[in-house]
């Protein structure tokens, strides 16, 4: 049975190029970002794990902590790792997990056997500090993910989480937002002191609140 939105993540523990982690541990009472790649020394999973440790620093005001993961093993991880540092003008800092028996990927559904029988597709999970998954996105072997993209719907999820706004469609941050349904029109000035439109009773928007 695949993992759906709302769904428990299922913990583990594995080995990593960073050593041994377990995945709830790791995570703490943050923010998780895990995703697959197809495997190891591959040119777009190479730019895919640059491009994520550039933007460490994006992850850490976010409280948010990667681990990237594919079937190869630590030892194959630790040389491509050079590679990426090497290629891509960065440090890999964040753990890469070794899945050669495939027991992570089973239990988060990465491999789509359609697709490729004996690799993990770009899949990609955002769980929650609740450790419930809150976005799930599954790309091909061949297109390499946009991650402004990731950041901008982990600042969405964060949004609702604490301020209890949604984000309209191609939102992006420091545009006005939508007050979730839940909170009656009334309770709008006491909650949003920025002000709110009302376009129709059901759609109702504010000033981004954490700007
Ligand atoms: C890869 O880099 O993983 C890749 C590139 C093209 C096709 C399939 C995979």
């Amino acid at each position: 049975m695949s993992l759906r939105l709302g769904d428990k993540a299922p913990n583990f523990t594995a080995q990593t190029s960073q050593g041994e982690i377990n995945f709830y541990d790791y995570l703490g009472d943050g923010w998780g970002i895990l995703f697959s790649h197809p495997g190891d020394y591959t040119p777009v999973c190479t730019t895919e794990l640059g491009r994520t440790a550039a933007l460490k620093d994006e992850f850490a005001k976010r409280n948010t902590k990667v681990l990237a993961l594919s079937v190869d093993s630590v030892e194959s991880h630790q040389g491509w790792i050079n590679d990426i540092n090497e290629t891509q003008h960065v440090e890999v800092n964040f753990p890469i997990i070794a899945d050669p028996d495939r027991k992570i990927s089973e239990a988060y559904d990465m491999i789509h056997p359609n697709a490729s029988v004996n690799a993990t597709i770009r899949s990609l999970f955002i769980i929650g500090p609740d450790k419930t998954v809150k976005l799930i996105i599954s790309y091909p072997a061949s297109t390499g993910r946009n991650f402004q993209e990731i950041l901008r719907v982990l600042d969405s999820l964060q949004l609702t989480a604490y301020h209890s706004v949604a984000t309209p469609a191609d939102w992006k941050d420091g545009e006005d937002v939508v007050v979730v349904p839940s909170i009656k029109t009334e309770d709008i000035p006491a909650k949003f002191p920025k002000g709110f439109k009302e376009v129709k009773p059901y759609l109702r928007l504010t000033p981004q609140p954490n700007k």
